[in-house]
């Protein structure tokens, strides 16, 4: 059946499409409804089904035979280690580890809040939560402590696991002072503290004494087996930014995320199982919890947890090098990566280096596939370089060219098309439906594909606003863009104060608040400005306190201070550019947007409610080179 048919039946038969999908899964009770709306009016798959998520990634497997396989491939080039872990032995660690957790008294529907590296640890413990019924929240560890601390008052977890460090390229980064500011500060009962004590940074003496560490906590109880739990108990809380400070808890289901999951193997990647598949981000990113963790191994196939950069870890080559050692058949990784390794690398001789035959494609996400980067790739690899277009939100891609189904030629800037399942419209500010070619707000119509976020953790009404208020019966996917006559999806950006630096998404509004902290500032502006490498990078303006005496670049330090310490480095918030005055609209409204347009160099007009049109020509001054 080709694409246009699984699409058809998808659209006009959901709860029958989705239930077939839904024997891909093993359940403790099999469903027998497809969607309903639960008591606060949202979406729910599956709502009879009962399951255990881990039974499905690890237990079922090496009683079918996968005992032997190896499930994860751990590959660090940043502490010189690997490690091959088959099916039965990760069974085994996540069975303990569950013991250890169930020793602190964790149980079904308790929160697990891990700030962990890329080792294998925190897939056990991910598993290990899962295993238990309980509900997993990672936080990724370039996030600094107050990040940390919002998501720990947000999520209020009975046990917190982190490592006494991550390896970066330039450092070694100590989480324990991140995670002892973040108890600090956060507003709920400190959790239960589990430490990975790891070589590269052991842990002070004294404090090891009183630790509990995960060798021995989580790795000596006995194995536990798994909780019977509904389709629609949350798996894990996935915070991301959103427009202000504080960020969406985005809620993932175990039923219609296990389903979604395991069909997207096969028909978006068209793997099968026993197969390599490695996902080149971060578990503390969407990507890493879908497929780097659960997707991989529901599917029965082998996944690759990698502890390195694409480039430095030690060059270039250091993708080619993963993919030829473990045999990959997809790699999945953001463009920003083939960017940075492009730049080191650009006729590819690192890759002529590597016996690179099983490779079969490459998947791209987090931002736009740049059409200079996907020709790159095309040209060096000679494979399908695939751009498709997902968000936290929805746990796994709107719009793919989904190769398992059907393989459309690709257009250079789209995401292809819809996966079956995700109804995408364009809309305009009124909410009607707009003709092929024209850009307006894209968005899908209800209900969402089974894996889509029910809701966000603990704010029903946040839910609703963000996602529903604006166009009614549609989610609103933040996104701006339009399909062609072909049917095409063409992603073009976000319509809101999100921005996307190497990948990871951003929020300017929280940058905002940061710098409007310092006793110098007056009023800021934080906006996204065009980066070669990065997609994009934050740019501050602000306007001084009257009276305020300090040099340009002592304001700058101390502001990118700020922001690296309160939201962490990986924001990459570098500069600052002091104006005498913001560019706004009558009623007050700072024009980020013609803001942003200036500071790309694209065409701009000035917005005929400017309150003064010279504020816009002296934004243009200040960016001249130089400033
Ligand atoms: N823990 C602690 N710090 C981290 C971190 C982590 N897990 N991840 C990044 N950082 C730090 C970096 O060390 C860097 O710090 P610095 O300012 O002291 O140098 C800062 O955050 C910015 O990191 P990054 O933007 O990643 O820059 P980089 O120069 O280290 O690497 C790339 C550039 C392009 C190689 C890298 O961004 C990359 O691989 N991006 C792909 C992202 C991705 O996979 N996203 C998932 C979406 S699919
Ligand atoms: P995240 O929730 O971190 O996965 O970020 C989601 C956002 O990243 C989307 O709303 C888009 O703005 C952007 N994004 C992700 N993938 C793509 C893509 N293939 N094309 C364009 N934008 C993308």
């Amino acid at each position: 059946m080709g694409y246009h048919e699984v699409y058809e039946q998808a659209q006009a038969q959901p709860d029958q499409f989705w239930l077939e999908k839904a024997r891909l899964i093993e359940w403790s009770r099999g469903p027998e409804r497809g969607v309903d709306t639960d008591v606060e009016g949202n979406d729910r798959w599956f709502s009879d089904g009962t399951l255990n998520t881990c039974f499905n990634a690890l237990d079922r497997h090496v009683r079918d035979g996968r005992a032997e396989q190896v499930a994860i491939y751990y590959d660090s080039p940043v502490t010189g280690t690997r490690e091959a872990i088959s099916y039965g032995d990760l069974l085994d660690r996540v069975g303990r580890a569950a013991g250890g957790l169930a020793k602190l008294g964790v149980g079904r529907g308790d929160r697990v809040v891990l700030y962990m590296p890329m080792v294998p640890e925190a897939v056990i413990t991910m598993l290990a939560c899962a295993r238990l019924g309980a509900v997993h929240s990672v936080v990724f560890g370039g996030f600094a402590a107050a990040e940390l601390a919002v998501r720990l008052s947000d999520a209020a977890p009975k046990v917190l696991v982190t490592a006494t460090c991550g390896v970066e390229t330039n450092r070694t980064v100590e989480y324990l002072p991140i995670v002892d500011a973040a108890l600090t500060i956060c507003s709920v009962d400190a959790p239960h503290l589990v430490v990975l004590e790891r070589p590269e940074h052991p842990m002070d003496p004294e404090r090891r004494n009183s630790a509990l560490l995960w060798e021995p906590e989580m790795t000596s109880a006995e194995p536990l087996a798994c909780t019977e739990v509904a389709a629609t108990d949350p798996l894990y809380i996935l915070y991301t930014s959103g427009t202000t400070g504080k960020p969406k808890g985005v809620v993932r289901d175990n039923g219609g995320h296990a389903v979604a999951l395991a069909w997207s193997m096969s028909a978006v990647y068209d793997v099968s199982p026993g197969e390599v598949f490695w996902a080149a981000s971060d578990i503390g990113w969407v990507v890493g919890h879908s497929y780097i963790v659960y997707a991989p191994l529901l599917a029965g196939c082998t996944t690759v947890l990698y502890e390195g950069k694409p480039v430095k870890t030690p060059d270039a080559g250091a993708f080619w090098r993963v993919v030829s050692d473990y045999r990959v058949s997809v790699l999945f990784a953001a463009p920003t990566a083939f960017r940075a390794i492009r730049k080191e690398d650009p006729d590819g001789g690192h890759f002529s280096n590597y016996d690179l035959g099983c490779l079969r494609a490459l998947f791209l996400a987090g931002e736009r596939l740049d059409p200079p980067t996907l020709h790159w790739l095309e040209e060096l690899t000679g494979l399908p370089v695939i751009d498709h277009w997902w968000q936290t939100e929805t746990g796994w891609a709107i719009a793919s060219n989904p190769l398992g189904l059907e393989s459309f030629p690709t257009k250079p800037g789209s995401a292809t098309r819809p996966l079956p399942g995700f109804q995408v419209e364009i809309l305009d500010p009124g909410g009607n439906s707009l003709p092929p070619g024209e850009q307006g707000s894209v968005v899908v119509k209800r209900p969402l594909p089974p894996a889509c976020l029910p809701t966000l953790w603990g704010d029903q009404e946040r839910f609703e606003s963000s996602y529903f208020s604006a166009f009614p019966g549609y989610y609103q996917t933040g996104d701006g863009g339009y399909i062609d006559d072909e049917g095409y999806l063409f992603i073009m950006g976000r319509t809101d104060d999100v921005i996307n630096v190497a990948g990871h998404r951003l929020s300017t509004g929280e940058m905002e608040e940061i710098i409007a902290d310092h006793v110098a500032v007056a009023e800021c502006a934080v906006i996204g400005v065009e980066d070669a490498l990065k997609g994009q990078l934050p740019l501050g303006f602000v306007v001084l306190k009257d009276g305020v005496d300090l040099p340009d670049e002592a304001l700058e330090a101390e502001l990118v201070a700020m922001v690296r310490s309160t939201l962490g480095p990986v924001a990459c918030f570098n500069r600052v550019l002091v104006a005498t005055r913001l560019p706004k609209t009558r009623s007050g409204k700072i024009l980020r947007g013609t803001m942003r347009k200036i500071a790309d160099g694209q065409s701009w007009s000035t917005p005929a409610t400017i309150e003064d049109p010279a504020a816009l020509d002296e934004v243009a001054a200040l960016l001249q080179p130089g400033n």
